[in-house]
């Protein structure tokens, strides 16, 4: 037996006993005739102390050993004299009596404590070293815990979890797909699955009724901190519903989710917004809702002074910080550079101040009267002491998203986005397509399998830009961590989407015949949703990138630095694929 008791069990009740211990040197120091060492394994860290002194086999034994040596150690609990009330095991420590190095180690390339002294691109090339830290441990549990969670639940729900192949079929709508060549079909590609939508609909044609499936998808897409090219989806499927039966159910997720992982009792349904008012009050289809600072339209107000910036823009719209009037020009200045940048793109930024006196300073004042200034303020809800940020611009949907930024920078900034408050909600009533500047078309916002809302069915044909869709998404602390639809489940309305999507009927039937044929057969309505796991995870854990929360991640560029992923296939294994890699400058 290599051990009878973990690094991370042993209390004062234990005192007297004789234990065996095995785990990693995690630190080693020397005081006069003694040894401390920090020995660790996944349930904690237990120091143990060799008496050098009395027992000389112990001091050649202790010499030997190096950070992260793999050591069995066989001792006696005692007390210890200065106790460190940081540690659960801290009451303690193991008089060791015998020490037998199971494994030596190389001196590792950073230091594996909870603060490291390594890099991100080193820490990921040793990965294996830095999930022996605890912080990253731990979030590796929790995901653990998580997907326990997430089973139990769906399973009390008579959800039945079914696996979906991973080769699948190329799709063209929604992000670029990770192709994998056939070798017994030269010439010819699987792709891995962007998510398993087609076929979770598949298996409730055929009457499996409650899906799921914590399930692998693959995005060829650029990536931020909370997107991974391969990432983890908690898929769910369900057979005769509505939308507010599955916003009712997975809401009943989330606030499942909630009460075991970190005992928070979510009273009352969560808020529902539809996507106009999101973007027209936070411009995002994803709004943080932990804190105000709404927006508000100031056409009437602005327009028509004079002020040529503001007369010809095609929306104009501000913020109430409150309490930020103290702002200095040099900070206002440092702002207007910052929604300059081009990740926000905006030309400028106007700013108002309310002074004690009740009297608002602009910095266009030159344009506008006192008078109007006043009306401002109403209008912005604005207190003295207040500062009101204003952009405009000529495409409202664009200014809207500046201001979005804007309004997250300042809530970062007042700190009024606070990691342990937690604000959920769902976005409704999406639109059903969007333009796409660089297809020239329309294309489906969701995806083509969405159900457009009933009673903008008739749109359809008149006004397609127009229609919205039962389709929604689960928002929390600014973070999309669902998002799902009702699905066409009629092969006429599915083959008039794909007809407004640009696709001839052939295309159709050559992506998507084996959905629309099985649609023939008596497909239930039907309607799901998927969420982000690593999403979810990362929030629960206040990281701030999901990377942080997968064991293997990749980095920013895609490439997993670990194993020197992607890399180059040998000529050999070109051929038998029969494929030849081209240089295209
Ligand atoms: P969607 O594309 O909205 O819907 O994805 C569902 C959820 O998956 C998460 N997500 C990601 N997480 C990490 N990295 C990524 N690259 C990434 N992309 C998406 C988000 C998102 O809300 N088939 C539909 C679902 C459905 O209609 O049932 C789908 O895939 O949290």
């Amino acid at each position: 037996m290599y051990r009878d008791k973990t690094c991370g069990e042993l209390r004062i009740a234990n005192v007297g006993e004789t234990v065996t211990l095995a785990g990693w040197v995690q630190r080693i120091r020397k005081m006069g005739g003694m040894t401390f060492i920090d020995l660790r394994d996944r349930y904690g860290i237990t120091q143990i102390v060799f008496n050098t002194e009395v027992n000389s086999d112990l001091k050649d034994a202790a010499n030997l050993l190096g950070r992260e040596f793999v050591v069995q150690i066989k001792g006696v609990v005692t007390e210890r004299t200065s106790k460190n009330p940081k540690l659960p095991t801290g009451d303690i420590e193991i008089e060791a009596s015998e020490v037998k190095v199971l494994n030596s180690s190389a001196i590792p390339p950073f230091t594996i404590e909870d603060e490291s002294d390594g890099g991100d691109d080193l820490r990921m090339k040793y990965r294996y070293l830095d999930l022996r830290r605890n912080p990253v441990r731990k979030n590796i549990e929790l995901r653990h815990r998580m997907t326990m969670e997430v089973r139990r639940y769906l399973d009390s729900k008579g959800f039945l979890e079914i696996e979906t192949p991973m080769l699948i079929g190329s799709t063209p709508e929604g992000a670029r797909d990770f192709v994998v060549p056939s070798r017994m079909n030269h010439g010819q590609f699987y792709a891995l699955p962007q998510s398993p939508q087609t076929l979770k609909q598949l298996l409730m044609v055929a009457g499996m009724d409650r899906y799921f499936q914590i399930v692998k998808c693959f995005r060829d897409e650029d990536l931020r901190a909370d997107r991974q090219p391969e990432f983890t989806q908690i898929d769910c499927e369900m057979s005769f519903v509505e939308q507010e039966d599955v916003l009712n159910l997975f809401e009943g997720m989330a606030k499942h989710l909630f009460k075991e992982i970190r005992g928070i009792e979510i009273e009352g349904q969560f808020p529902r917004m539809t996507w106009a008012d999101a973007m027209r009050l936070y411009g995002s289809d994803k709004p943080d809702t932990r804190f105000g600072m709404t927006f508000v339209e100031l056409d009437d107000v602005l327009k028509g002074h004079g002020f040529s910036v503001f007369d010809n823009a095609a929306y104009i719209g501000g913020i109430c910080v409150e309490g930020a009037a103290s702002y200095t020009r040099k900070q206002i200045d440092q702002l207007t550079e910052w929604v300059k940048r081009p990740q926000i793109g905006a030309k400028g930024m106007v700013y108002a101040r309310v002074e004690a006196d009740g009297n608002v300073k602009s910095s266009v004042d030159k344009f506008y009267t006192q008078e109007v200034l006043q009306q401002l303020k109403e209008k912005m809800n604005a207190k003295p002491g207040d500062l009101i940020l204003i952009l405009s611009g000529d495409n409202a949907m664009k200014t809207r998203k500046q201001l979005g930024e804007l309004r997250l920078e300042m809530g970062n900034r007042l700190g009024l986005r606070d990691k342990n408050v937690f604000s959920c909600l769902w976005v409704i009533d999406f639109p059903m397509f969007e333009w796409s500047e660089e297809e020239g078309r329309l294309m489906a916002m969701h995806h083509p399998f969405t159900h457009p809302k009933e009673e903008d069915i008739p749109l359809l044909d008149t006004d397609p830009a127009a229609v919205r869709a039962d389709a929604y998404d689960m928002v929390i602390n600014g973070v999309e961590v669902g998002g799902g639809s009702i699905r066409i489940h009629d092969s006429a309305l599915q083959a008039k989407m794909f007809d407004i999507l640009g696709f001839t009927p052939e295309k159709a039937r050559e992506q998507f015949g084996f959905l629309m044929n099985a649609f023939t057969y008596g497909a239930p309505p039907h309607g799901g949703l998927a969420y982000g796991l690593d999403r979810w995870v990362s929030l629960m854990a206040g990281l701030d990138s999901i990377r942080d929360c997968i064991a293997f991640p990749k980095n920013n560029s895609g490439r997993d630095v670990m194993l020197d992923a992607p890399a180059p296939l040998d000529q050999k294994q070109l051929d038998e694929l029969s494929l030849a890699v081209v240089e295209i400058d």
